[in-house]
């Protein structure tokens, strides 16, 4: 297949290319470079034969100029912090929205399915957090008993206790991050042009990706960041829950097989909203990512503590993905435990170069 991968320097599309390419199919890469690391990946994507235009998604001439014959483009650009929108709400909807509209009107000329990386912040903070929990040491559980006492078998759409949430889970009310409307909005724009215009989309509403190559950072990326963290000896933050929110990780290799599955698959799959992750199988609180970091580096860090969680955040976010395994055959293989492996083999292969990005 011919594959237009926009943000394809950064860290999802960045490895999404190497992939596919591994695989025979022929790679373009279009990024802007404006998340710090992603032109370290430009050697490594030329070194492949991977084709690189620098161009802007939210420039729609940028993209009139590339070739016309791509099969299927995967929109993996974004402005990806929960945070930064605050500051800057219009940057974020810029970006993420009226730059994935221009590649939506790209695919819709040339014909390409479009798979496009959604989030969990489609779901607002104030539903996601409305179920009760029990504090355990390490992380928050649903307390199954109080939940089953106030709704019984009339639990919201898409919300089950033990699997998590679902894409059939509301997307209404406030609180969703200034980032996570910008994305609710590019994830509706893909379901219209797929009702409206035939274009076939995928939305992957994707929970906490994280891998090697991924140059986190607290605001985003906070996996790979913790591993990095410990490696230099930086210090840490807990910011609200007491540091036991819990999150489904999703590592690289997987999302690449689940994506590949989905560009093979793309007639029958198109129209399709998925929540994607770990799964309950596959999840860490803070303090468990640190716990397993003292293990596995033998030291320990500096942790600060901010009592007031971030806004629009969620406690517990666990991605329900039987419909996407029921769908496409796909499940995460790669634990926590060995995807941290793999981390901390390449933030020691690199540490060169991550010094100079974090020191
Ligand atoms: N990392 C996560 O935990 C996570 C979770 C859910 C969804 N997502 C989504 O997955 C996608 C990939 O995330 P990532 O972690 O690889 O992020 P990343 O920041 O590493 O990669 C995004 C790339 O897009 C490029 N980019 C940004 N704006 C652009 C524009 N206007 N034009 C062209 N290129 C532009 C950046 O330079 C960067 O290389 C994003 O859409 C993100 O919102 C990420």
């Amino acid at each position: 297949m011919k594959v237009l991968i926009t943000g394809g320097a950064g860290f999802v599309g960045a490895n999404l290319a190497f992939y596919l390419t591994e695989r025979g199919h022929q790679v373009t890469v279009l990024d802007n470079l404006v998340r710090r690391g992603s032109e370290l990946n430009l050697p490594r994507l030329k070194a492949k034969g991977i084709r690189f235009v620098h161009g802007d998604v939210r420039c729609a001439e940028d993209l009139v100029g590339l070739p016309q014959d791509f099969d299927v483009i995967c929109e993996t650009c974004a402005q990806p912090s929960a945070i930064d929108g605050y500051g800057n709400p219009l940057f974020d909807i810029n970006n993420n929205t009226l730059g994935l509209l221009n590649v939506l009107e790209f695919a819709r000329r040339i014909g390409a399915g479009l798979i496009f990386w959604s989030t969990n912040k489609t779901y607002a903070g104030v539903h996601i957090n409305q179920f009760p929990m029990i504090e355990g040491d390490l992380r928050w559980t649903w307390d199954q008993e109080a939940i089953a006492a106030q709704w019984g078998d009339n639990l919201p759409a898409g919300f089950d206790p033990v699997e998590g949430f679902s894409a059939a889970f509301t997307v209404d009310g406030k609180d969703h991050s200034i980032y996570g409307l910008s994305k609710i909005m590019s994830d509706l724009a893909c379901q219209e042009w797929y009702d409206a215009f035939g274009v076939r989309t995928i939305v992957n509403r994707f929970s906490c990706l994280a891998g090697e190559g991924q140059f986190g950072k607290s605001a985003q990326g906070w996996v790979a960041w913790w591993a990095i963290a410990f490696h230099f000896g930086l210090p840490l933050k807990y910011i609200g829950w007491e540091g036991k929110q819990v999150r489904d990780a999703l590592f690289i290799e997987d999302i690449c097989r689940l994506v590949e599955i989905e560009i093979n698959q793309l007639d029958k799959l198109a129209g399709s909203v998925f929540n994607v992750g770990g799964g309950k199988d596959i999840s860490l609180s803070l303090r468990e990512a640190t716990a397993l970091m003292e293990r596995k580096f033998g030291t320990t860090v500096p942790v600060v503590y901010e009592e007031d969680p971030r806004k629009a955040d969620h406690c517990i976010y666990l991605s329900d993905i039987r419909p996407v395994t029921a769908a496409t055959g796909w499940a995460p293989k790669v634990s926590v435990e060995e995807g941290y492996d793999r981390i901390i083999a390449w933030v020691k292969d690199n540490e060169d170069l991550l010094r100079a990005l974090y020191l």
